[in-house]
C-alpha cells in the first residue's frame, strides 16, 4: 500500500499488522454495535457552508483545552491495552502527541504504566481514572498521577459495569496474549508485531500490577472489573476525587442533559460528551447528535468536549462548530499505532490536522477559535 492518506487507510494497514484479537478489540462496540456505527455515520448528516473569495492566508488550528495550549483541539483518548496494538504503545503514542502538541490521556487499564509514560515524556500528560471500590488503591493511583506531573485527571463515569463486546468474548482476548493454536496462528502471521512484543517486557496491565493478580484473560478481567469497579459510584464520589486531586478535572461519558447539569454542578473543568466509543450502552444515541443539546444546557458553565466517531478533520470542525471546545480520538490513533507505531500516530494527527485546515479554509475561516455554528449549513440535531 502507498503512504496512508486517510484514517481508513491506517485502519486497513492496522488490520494487516495487528493480530486479529487485538485489532478487533479496538474495532468493536457493544452488542450489535449500532451506537458504534451511529457515532461515525451521524457526522455525515451535518452539512457545511461553502464560502468563497475570503482571504484564507495565515490559518491557525491552535486552541486551548481546559486552559492548556493545544496545536489543534484534538486530544488522544484514553484507551485500555494500547500496548497490545504495538509494543510499548502508550509510550510511543504519548511521545507522538507531545511532539505534535496535543494532550495524551493514559488509561488506568494501560499496558505501559504511569511511570513508564512519564519516563519518556517531558511535558505533562493526562491520566484517566476508573473508580474502584478499593478507595485506598484509587488514592494511590491519584498520588502516582500527581507525582508523574499529570496536568489533568479524566474521571470515566460510564463504566461502572462493563458493556459486553461479543468480538472480544469470541476471540478469547487476553493480555498477555494466550498461546492456543488459534492465537499462535494470529500472531505468527504478524511477524513485525511479534518482534516488538519479544523485545519489550511490558505485556500486562502496568498500572494495576500488584493490586490485581490473575487478570490476564477477558473472563478474569470481566470478573475482576465486576468485583473491583464500583457500581455504586455517584456524584458525591466526584467531590471525593476532586478533594484529593485538586488539579484540572474532566468528567468523561456524559450523554444526557441532566447528567451534564450534574457534571457542571461538581465544578469540574470540562465534561466529555461520550458513549465510550459505542462500547458500553448499545442503542444510546451518537455523541455528535447529543452535543448541541448538552452545549445548550451547560455550555456557559463548563467546557464541553466530545469524543466518538471522529475519523477526519472535517468531523473535528463540525464538533467545534457545534460548541465543543475540544475533541478526542480513540480508534484513529490506535489504527495509526497498529499500522506504523509512533510514526503512524503522527500520521493520524497530521491527516486530521490537514483535513481540518482545508475544511476550515473552504468554510471561509482562518482561525479554529472563530469557528462557530455559522459554518453549518444544515444540522439535523
Ligand atoms: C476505549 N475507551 C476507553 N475509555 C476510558 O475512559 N478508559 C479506557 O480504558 C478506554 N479503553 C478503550 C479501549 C479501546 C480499544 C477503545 C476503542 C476505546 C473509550 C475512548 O476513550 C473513547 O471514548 C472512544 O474511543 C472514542 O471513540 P472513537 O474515537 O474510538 O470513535
Amino acid at each position: 500500500m502507498s503512504k496512508p492518506l486517510t484514517i481508513a487507510d491506517l485502519k486497513a494497514l492496522a488490520r494487516r499488522r495487528v493480530p486479529k484479537m487485538f485489532f478487533d478489540y479496538a474495532d468493536s462496540g457493544a452488542w450489535t454495535e449500532s451506537t458504534y456505527r451511529a457515532n461515525e455515520a451521524d457526522f455525515a448528516g451535518i452539512k457545511l457552508r461553502q464560502r468563497v473569495l475570503v482571504d484564507m492566508t495565515d490559518r491557525s488550528l491552535k486552541s486551548e483545552m481546559i486552559g492548556q495550549k493545544v496545536a489543534m483541539p484534538v486530544a488522544l483518548a484514553p484507551t485500555g491495552l494500547t500496548g497490545m496494538q504495538h509494543a510499548d504503545g502508550e509510550m510511543l503514542a504519548a511521545k507522538a502527541a507531545e511532539e505534535f502538541g496535543v494532550p495524551f490521556t493514559l488509561s488506568t487499564m494501560s499496558i505501559c504504566s504511569i511511570e513508564d509514560v512519564a519516563s519518556v515524556t517531558t511535558k505533562p500528560f493526562w491520566f484517566q481514572l476508573y473508580v474502584m471500590k478499593d478507595r485506598a488503591f484509587i488514592e494511590s493511583l491519584i498520588e502516582r498521577a500527581k507525582k508523574a506531573g499529570c496536568s489533568a485527571l479524566v474521571v470515566t463515569a460510564d463504566l461502572q459495569i462493563l458493556g459486553q463486546r461479543h468480538k472480544d468474548l469470541r476471540n478469547g482476548l487476553s493480555a498477555p496474549p494466550k498461546f492456543t493454536p488459534k492465537h499462535i496462528w494470529q500472531m505468527a502471521t504478524r511477524p513485525q508485531w511479534c518482534l516488538g512484543m519479544a523485545r519489550t517486557k511490558r505485556h500486562g496491565f502496568g498500572n494495576i500490577v500488584g493490586h490485581a493478580t490473575n487478570v490476564s484473560d477477558l473472563s478474569s478481567l470481566s470478573a475482576w472489573t465486576a468485583e473491583q469497579f464500583d457500581p455504586r459510584l455517584s456524584w458525591s464520589d466526584v467531590a471525593w476525587i476532586k478533594e484529593r486531586w485538586k488539579g484540572k478535572l474532566i468528567i468523561k461519558g456524559i450523554l444526557d442533559e441532566e447528567d451534564a447539569r450534574a457534571a457542571a454542578d461538581t465544578g469540574a473543568d470540562a465534561l466529555i460528551v461520550s458513549n465510550h466509543g459505542g462500547r458500553q450502552l448499545d442503542g444510546a444515541p451518537s455523541s455528535i447528535s447529543m452535543l448541541p443539546k448538552i452545549v445548550e444546557a451547560v455550555g456557559d458553565r463548563i467546557e464541553v468536549h466530545l469524543d466518538g466517531g471522529i475519523r477526519s478533520g472535517q468531523d473535528v470542525l463540525k464538533a467545534v462548530a457545534l460548541g465543543a471546545k475540544g475533541t478526542y480520538i480513540g480508534r484513529p490513533f490506535l489504527y495509526g499505532l497498529g499500522a506504523m507505531g509512533k510514526e503512524g500516530v503522527e500520521l493520524a494527527l497530521n491527516i486530521i490536522a490537514k483535513e481540518m485546515d482545508i475544511t476550515m479554509a473552504l468554510c471561509g475561516k482562518r482561525d479554529i477559535r472563530t469557528v462557530d455554528r455559522s459554518v453549518i449549513a444544515h444540522c439535523p440535531y
